[in-house]
């Protein structure tokens, strides 16, 4: 069986005495698009770091594609790394740029010529080839990046927050086209990123740090429609989460609201549990036999395009965020308007319990 293209085992680092990675094990297959995820400070460019050589772990391994490589220095690892400031030399066109590395690497003129076009190609800035970086647009100069690190046939190229400084739209298109690059060059990709759209768009599977944890690892959509804990629920988007006592069943909240959940729970009776329920599984409308019913009260209306989000009561201090697609059926005169009363429902599965 082919070795993981990259294998840490009970890896720690720590700086002083407070750990900022703590005893992670993670494998990532060759070819896989891996997103580390998580808020700022939770250890994803220290474990980046660790990948790519510039900090050593204070315990444990890390093995890429099955050669232990931790104490090898940066220049002996099959790895690029793209970091969030491009680093580009502004003194060198966008050609000299992308041939940097072969260049100093004593490659034959010819293979660097194809190389360099190559590249040129697939980040689709051939005709920019003799321009300097700074007269390049933001998701330009990024490309360029992508191209220098990619153009060595890195066996596996890390990348920290290499969208952060681009604007919305154009971070948008470039995590698409990003993507495709990957696709199409087939090498590994570990991207860090705190924005979690960005992890579920982009990646293969999707690992949430937390505190120097990895808290849940996954597909996307497992780690949105299951996530393990309250704080991934809560760091995956928006999600209702509500604290209560469980009793046979039932989940009762603040303001006797009692909820019955579905899902196989092993917790004891009295015990104290988090429920959460997406606001994109609530319905206010057309329910289906089954389902959980409540009613509330609408205290506001948020239209934001697409969609609308109602905020709703259910008992005082209990609020709730309900989203409804605004598509071409649904109609203005519809929506829900502050200090009407509304039934919800969901459907049982769509409430998790989190321990
Ligand atoms: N060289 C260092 N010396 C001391 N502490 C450090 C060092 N590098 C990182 N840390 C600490 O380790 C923890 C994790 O830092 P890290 O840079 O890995 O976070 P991050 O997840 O990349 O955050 P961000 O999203 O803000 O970039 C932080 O508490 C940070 O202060
Ligand atoms: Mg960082």
């Amino acid at each position: 069986m082919a070795h993981p293209a990259v294998r840490l085992t009970a890896v720690t680092k720590s700086f002083g005495t407070a750990p900022a990675v703590r005893n992670l094990d993670l494998d990532i297959a060759q070819g896989e698009f891996f997103a580390l995820l998580g808020p700022s400070g939770c250890g994803k460019t220290t474990t980046l770091r660790m990948l790519g050589g510039f900090t050593t772990p204070t315990s444990g391994s890390i093995h890429l594609d099955g050669v232990d490589v931790t104490n090898h220095p940066p220049n002996r690892r099959d790895v690029n790394t793209v970091f969030q400031s491009y680093a580009l030399f502004d003194h060198l066109t966008i050609w000299d740029n992308i041939a940097f590395g072969l260049k100093r690497r004593g490659r034959p003129t010819a293979e660097i010529r194809e190389r360099v076009g190559e590249m040129l190609d697939l980040v689709q800035l051939g005709d920019m080839a003799t321009r300097r970086p700074r007269t390049l647009s933001g998701g330009q100069r990024q490309r360029v990046a992508l191209a220098r690190a990619l153009v060595n046939r890195p066996k596996v190229l890390l990348l920290d927050e290499p969208l952060a400084a681009l604007d919305l739209k154009l971070r948008r298109q470039m995590q698409v086209e990003l993507k495709q690059i990957q696709r199409e060059v087939g090498i590994t990709f570990v991207f860090v990123t705190h924005d979690q759209d960005e992890a579920l768009t982009m990646a293969d599977r999707v690992a949430v740090m937390n505190g120097g944890v990895v808290e849940q690892c996954g597909a996307p959509e497992d780690v949105y429609e299951r996530p393990a804990s309250r704080f991934v629920a809560s760091f995956m988007g928006t999600s209702n989460l509500m604290t209560g006592v469980y009793s046979g069943g039932t989940v009762t909240l603040d303001g006797d609201v009692r909820l019955p959940v579905a899902q196989r729970t092993d917790c004891a009776d009295g015990s104290t549990v988090s429920l959460s329920v997406r606001p994109e599984k609530i319905w206010l409308s057309d329910f289906e036999p089954g389902m959980v019913r409540v009613t509330g009260v609408i205290r506001e209306t948020v239209y934001s395009g697409p969609t609308t989000t109602y905020l709703i009561d259910l008992a005082p201090g209990l609020r709730v965020a309900a989203l409804e697609q605004n598509t071409a059926r649904a109609r203005r005169e519809d929506r829900w308007e502050g200090g009407e009363e509304v039934e919800l429902g969901w459907r049982p599965q769509d409430c998790l319990v989190l321990a």
